[in-house]
């Protein structure tokens, strides 16, 4: 009898242990589930494995390819759909090395040449928190929209073992904020996806500051993402670190707001990182040289605003910024800081490429909701209401004006973009002020 008490006083005991233990790991997963929540928003992988409208992580977005048309997979823990049924190793090949479960290689429209970076502590933190903390949906993946023979993949692993690099590992840690911020900017953030110009081979031209093209400038979806490194007129030289930090957590600072690609960025990835980490970041980016040494700093020239105030400049660009811009942007040409971006001075305006500047004139814009800047100033688009060359007047004219200098854009350079613009993205906006909440 005593004996029989015993034993399930020792029972309970080890239930109440195992309990305890559990309880424990489940604790332990929850932190490295959590860091993984962290390290998914500053991968981004929302962005890119989310259909419009549709449920987060269940893939199904069209990515517009060269070759054709990729859509991104469903990476919820679902077995039969998703990555249910990835080990950590499967999930790793696929996010640094570019090879799918069934051996098959990934389109680098999955920018595993960037995540090649992240260490392997954190991979094991993202693979906690996409088998545990991601809802399972039951989304089936899309093909891709390619014509045989492009559609083959076996090509890819050889365009997989030409450009992309070896993976990381984790060794020593290393808390200085620099490293930090190339870290992330290099590896998750995978900046240059976006900021770095591709070559022949749609390959990222330099993957590290080993070669100054790196963040020297690249176009996604017809807008610039501008240079990131320290050039004076269309990079961040006249950008503080704490200008750049403002920027990536509220989207908009007294250079610049947030539009095209970015805004998306902003709302979905940067707002939600620590302070900290952002400051890493900016910190890494002041540290680029210029990609074109020796280019001398702009200043501002008032004659621009004299001119117009004086109503002595009647030119074509002159009459359709009075007309169509200055309310905003003021005839000053510098806005109002983080409601109206300023024109001169701008890198978006100086910059050489003026893809941006016609896309935002023809399509307008909206500025991301963020939780520290919570109102969506907003810029109409003008493609309903300006013909090509009262475009190329205006973008001209900004491009010439208070110390700007960049070259003049002709109609048919307007004529290629507004092929491009889709039709119902353009911001449809009456009426001054354009704040919305
Ligand atoms: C710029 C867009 C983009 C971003 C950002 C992105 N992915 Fe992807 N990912 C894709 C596309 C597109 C595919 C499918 C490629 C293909 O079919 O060859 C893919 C495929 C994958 C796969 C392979 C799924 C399978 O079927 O084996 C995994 C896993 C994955 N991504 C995880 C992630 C994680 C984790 C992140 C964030 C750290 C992320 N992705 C960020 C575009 C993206
Ligand atoms: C999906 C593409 C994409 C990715 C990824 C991306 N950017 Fe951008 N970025 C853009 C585009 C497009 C612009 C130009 C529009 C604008 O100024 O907001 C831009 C603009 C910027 C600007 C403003 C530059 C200026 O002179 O006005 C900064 C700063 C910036 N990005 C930093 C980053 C950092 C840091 C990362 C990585 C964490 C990053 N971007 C990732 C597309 C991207
Ligand atoms: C109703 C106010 C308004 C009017 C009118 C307006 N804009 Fe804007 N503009 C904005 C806002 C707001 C932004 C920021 C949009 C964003 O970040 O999404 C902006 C952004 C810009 C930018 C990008 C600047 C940067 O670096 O972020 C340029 C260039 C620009 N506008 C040019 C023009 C031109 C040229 C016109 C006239 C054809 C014009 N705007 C008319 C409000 C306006």
């Amino acid at each position: 009898m005593i004996k029989h008490y015993f034993i399930a006083a020792g029972a309970a005991i080890m239930t109440l242990s195992a309990a305890l233990a559990s309880a424990q790991n489940a604790a332990v997963d929850q932190q490295l589930v959590q860091r993984g929540e962290y390290l998914a928003k500053a991968g981004d992988c929302v962005a890119c494995h989310t259909a419009k409208g549709g449920k987060p992580f269940a893939g199904g977005l069209a990515i517009d390819t060269p070759v054709g048309r990729v859509y991104s997979s469903n990476i919820t823990p679902d077995k039969d759909n998703g990555i249910g049924s990835y080990s950590e190793e499967d999930f790793d090949r696929a996010l640094r090395h570019g090879i799918r479960k069934d051996g098959a290689s990934l389109y680098p429209a999955m920018p595993y040449p960037s995540y090649a970076k992240v260490k392997p502590a954190d991979v094991k933190a993202l693979y906690a928190y996409f088998m545990n903390g991601v809802k399972a949906e039951p989304t089936p993946n899309r093909g891709v929209d390619i014509v045989w023979p492009l559609s083959m993949r076996w090509p890819l692993s050889i365009w997989r073992k030409v450009f992309a690099p070896a993976v990381a590992v984790d060794g020593v840690a290393d808390n200085s904020p620099l490293l930090r911020g190339q870290y992330l900017v290099e590896g998750l953030g995978h900046c240059g996806a976006c900021h770095t110009p591709r070559g022949v081979g749609m390959q990222e031209k330099a993957l590290t500051d080993d070669s100054t093209q790196y963040l020297s400038g690249g176009v996604i979806d017809g807008f610039l993402a501008n240079n990131l490194r320290g050039d004076a007129r269309d990079g961040l030289g006249n950008w503080t670190e704490a200008d750049i930090v403002a920027f990536l957590k509220t989207g908009r600072n007294s250079h610049s707001a947030a539009f095209g690609g970015m805004a998306d960025v902003v709302a979905e990835s940067t707002q939600h990182m620590t302070d900290e980490d952002l400051s890493a970041m900016a910190k890494y980016l002041k540290s680029l040289k210029p990609f074109k040494e020796g280019t001398p700093a702009l200043a501002y020239d008032d004659k621009t605003h004299q001119a117009l105030r004086k109503g002595s400049d009647q030119s074509p660009g002159a009459m359709a910024f009075l007309n169509n811009c200055a309310a905003c942007h003021r005839s000053s040409g510098k806005g109002y800081d983080e409601t109206f971006p300023t024109l001169a001075l701008s890198p978006t305006v100086n910059a050489e490429n003026p893809a941006s500047l016609i896309r935002i004139v023809l399509q307008g814009a909206e500025m991301p909701w963020t939780h520290k800047a919570p109102t969506q100033f907003a810029m109409p688009g003008f493609a309903s209401r300006l013909s090509d060359q009262e475009v190329a007047d205006v973008v001209t004219f900004i491009r010439s004006s208070w110390g700007n200098q960049a070259s003049a854009v002709s109609a048919s350079d307007v004529a290629k973009v507004r092929k491009q613009v889709p039709e119902k993205k353009t911001v449809e906006a009456g009426g001054i002020p354009l704040a919305k909440q």
